[in-house]
């Protein structure tokens, strides 16, 4: 069976006729961990319409395969139009297990996978123990699992741009070590870092290449349907005009559906120039000032007032009187934790170069301001206790 179902944005295309121009005989066995994320769902909805998705596997959490399947398909629902079905999804494709148990990779039907694709991760900013069981720990057990499989072509790790950690420069390139934790500002970042050195150190036989995406936001023709992830708060940004960066500092953010096509692409790729790659806007980056006007231009909000810029001790005053004029109920604790932890990201005004990605041949990434409007008209009718779900998991 194959789904046409799906709109395929032109970066799909570049990047699937690149893939298709340089395939290896043989279909892929593409396993896939976090499926039902917002990153992992756009993976395989990216997947969906390709001579591979029928043989995919996919580890999920559930009671049953049934109920497994049906989890990945729900996830897949968020990627595609309304009135357009997802595909189906067999319970023969599911793998039914928590990272975390110890046979999580037993399973023999994972004995002719071809490509791993790894991009569960518990990705909370709280500071969690889980973070490091399955962010570290089960990453070890899954590369282990798969490091002596001789028909592996590749293992593709989900990292972050963002462990890199405090330290770099304006424009990040791709480092080979990343910086452990005290130079991090959420342990989520440290355990992203901790795993991807380890991988490398531990299992230099691993087919490995890694992804490093930047800031994800939105999808670029379905806006915030299949996440309002970090959109809130850029809005909500917007709304208070106040900040704790410059106007001028960059914010570099990419659509779901490009950083899934070009991971796709990325793994399927029979050989790639290097071991890491950044997923990001880079050079085409928007500034927090251009983001907020575009915002404003859209809301008429507070259009006209210059932007202030403010101390990290305002916000809790801000979060409060945020929620004070506000339309509905708002979680100001949340909030001001929020803006606190976005805030000191935003302040360290990363690029991260994108040339890398550019050299294989794929396509750059779109300007996120091509296709705000869409997250924003569709996240117009969502609560905002909705939204902020989406990062408070
Ligand atoms: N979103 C971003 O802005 C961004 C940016 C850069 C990098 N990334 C990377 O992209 C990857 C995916 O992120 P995301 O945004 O898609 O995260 P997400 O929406 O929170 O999804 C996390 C996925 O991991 C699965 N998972 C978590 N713990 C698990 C466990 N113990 N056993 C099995 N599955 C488990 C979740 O399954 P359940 O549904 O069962 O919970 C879910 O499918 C991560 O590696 C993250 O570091 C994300």
């Amino acid at each position: 069976m194959v789904f046409n179902l799906f709109p395929r944005s032109k970066w799909l295309r570049e990047a699937q006729e690149l893939a298709a121009q340089t395939r290896q005989p043989g279909p892929a066995r593409i396993f896939l961990t976090g499926a039902t994320g917002f990153v992992g769902g756009a993976i395989a909805a990216a997947l969906a319409d390709t001579e591979n998705f029928k043989e995919m596997l996919f580890l999920v959490r559930a009671k049953s395969a049934a109920e497994g399947a049906q989890r990945v398909r729900q996830s897949l629902a968020r990627f595609t139009p309304p009135g357009v079905p997802p595909p189906l999804v067999l319970e023969r494709q599911v793998i039914v297990a928590d990272l975390n148990d110890a046979d999580a990779f037993s399973d023999p039907r994972l004995d002719a996978v071809s490509h791993v694709i790894h991009s569960a991760a518990v990705t909370s900013f709280a500071d969690r123990p889980d973070i490091w069981r399955v962010n570290v720990d089960a990453t070890m057990r899954l590369a282990e699992r798969f490091s002596q499989e001789p028909g592996l072509r590749r293992f593709v790790y989900v990292g972050t741009a963002m462990a890199c950690g405090v330290a770099r420069g304006a424009i990040v390139t791709e480092t080979l070590r990343l910086p452990l934790e005290h130079a991090h500002l959420v342990p989520y970042t440290a355990s992203k870092a901790r795993a991807e050195n380890q991988l490398r150190e531990r299992f230099p036989e691993l087919p490995l290449v890694s992804v490093r995406p930047s800031i994800i936001v939105g999808h670029s023709s379905l806006g915030c349907k299949p996440s309002a992830s970090i959109f809130w708060l850029l809005k909500v940004v917007s709304q208070l005009n106040r900040f704790v960066c410059p106007p001028s500092a960059y914010l570099d953010i990419v659509p779901v559906d490009y950083c899934a096509s070009t991971i796709v692409a990325l793994a399927l790729k029979p050989t790639l120039a290097f071991p890491v790659y950044h997923i990001s806007a880079g050079q085409g980056s928007s500034m927090v000032g251009e983001l907020l006007q575009a915002f404003q231009g859209m809301e008429g909000g507070a259009q006209g007032k210059p932007y202030e810029r403010v101390a990290e001790a305002a916000l809790k005053q801000m979060a409060l009187s945020f929620g004070a004029t506000a339309r509905e109920t708002v979680n100001t604790r949340m909030l001001h934790k929020a803006l606190m932890l976005y805030g000191r990201f935003s302040r360290l005004n990363y690029i991260f170069d994108q040339r890398r990605i550019l050299s294989e041949g794929l396509p750059p990434a779109p300007s996120f301001l091509d296709y705000l409007g869409r997250c924003h008209h569709s996240a117009q009718e969502l609560p905002l206790r909705e939204q902020m779900a989406c990062d408070f998991k």
